[in-house]
């Protein structure tokens, strides 16, 4: 089964409204003849409307970057999945490392998002990843074991294949330490064989593993050669247009 590489950018709480639209504009304009890898950019939720409605003629997809589970109500600060559909969204980050360890997102919490977004026809980006000083104390598989199966509690087969899962070791995201592509490797592959433990081996090859963590231009390419690697969660190299233009390209 061929797995159609997808390329996500998480602009974080960067960026000016200006600037998004900028930016997505430049986008639109140079990845226009790009068919054949998934595009999307998640903006800050403040601004995905205007985004959203910028690429609306275009292959860019918009991701929002949290959700909150709930459908409605009382919950003030809070955006349903129903209002990130409402104006365009189709992707929603879950499970983010700065979501987790700076917010105190636990997998229980993912995992109510996730089943949130599936249940609405969102795809949930969940992402999964180890602190450097579990990967020193050689706990990275135990780490992002307990993590796949908390946040993917409960998910049908069915649901599992429009998931996508972003690998992202917190040691290499924002740092410029970029796992190597074997390293990434590793951490994929044992990745793909919970899915194939839970689900089966056809929806383990369907579901996309992204990489992210320091992916940049140069590093790109190599990482997204291992058999594994099914794209890639970018930040700081999808703020500027020819950085994460030059990403799509090599993938
Ligand atoms: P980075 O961020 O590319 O800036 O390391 C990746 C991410 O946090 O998704």
């Amino acid at each position: 089964m061929v797995r159609r590489i997808f390329i996500a950018g998480n602009w974080k709480m960067n960026l000016t409204l200006a600037a998004s639209l900028e930016l997505a504009k430049g986008l639109k304009e140079q990845l226009a003849g790009i068919r054949d890898v998934d595009v999307a950019v998640c903006p800050p939720s403040i601004y995905v409307q205007q985004v959203a409605a910028s690429l609306k003629d275009s292959n860019i997809g918009v991701g929002a970057q949290n959700v909150y589970h709930q459908a409605k109500g009382a919950f003030t600060g809070e955006i349903s999945t129903g209002m990130l559909l409402d104006v365009g969204v189709r992707y929603v980050i879950l499970g983010h490392s700065e979501r987790r360890h700076i917010l105190h997102e636990t997998n229980e919490d993912v995992n109510l998002k996730t089943l949130a977004a599936l249940a609405s026809g969102l795809t949930p980006i969940v992402c999964v990843g180890e602190l450097l000083s579990e990967r020193e104390a050689g706990t990275t598989e135990m780490v992002v074991r307990e993590q796949f199966e908390g946040s993917f509690a409960n998910v049908s087969a069915d649901d599992m294949k429009r998931c996508v899962i972003a690998y992202e070791p917190v040691w290499a995201i924002g740092t410029g330490k970029v796992a190597t592509p074997d390293q990434a490797e590793e951490v994929h592959f044992s990745i793909r064989n919970l899915i194939e433990k839970k689900y089966g081996k056809e929806i383990a090859e369907s579901v996309r593993i992204q990489y992210g963590g320091s992916v940049n231009d140069e590093n790109a390419k190599e990482i997204l050669a291992k058999p594994n690697v099914d794209g890639a969660l970018v930040g700081g190299a999808s703020l500027k247009v020819e950085s994460f233009v030059k990403i799509v390209k090599s993938a």
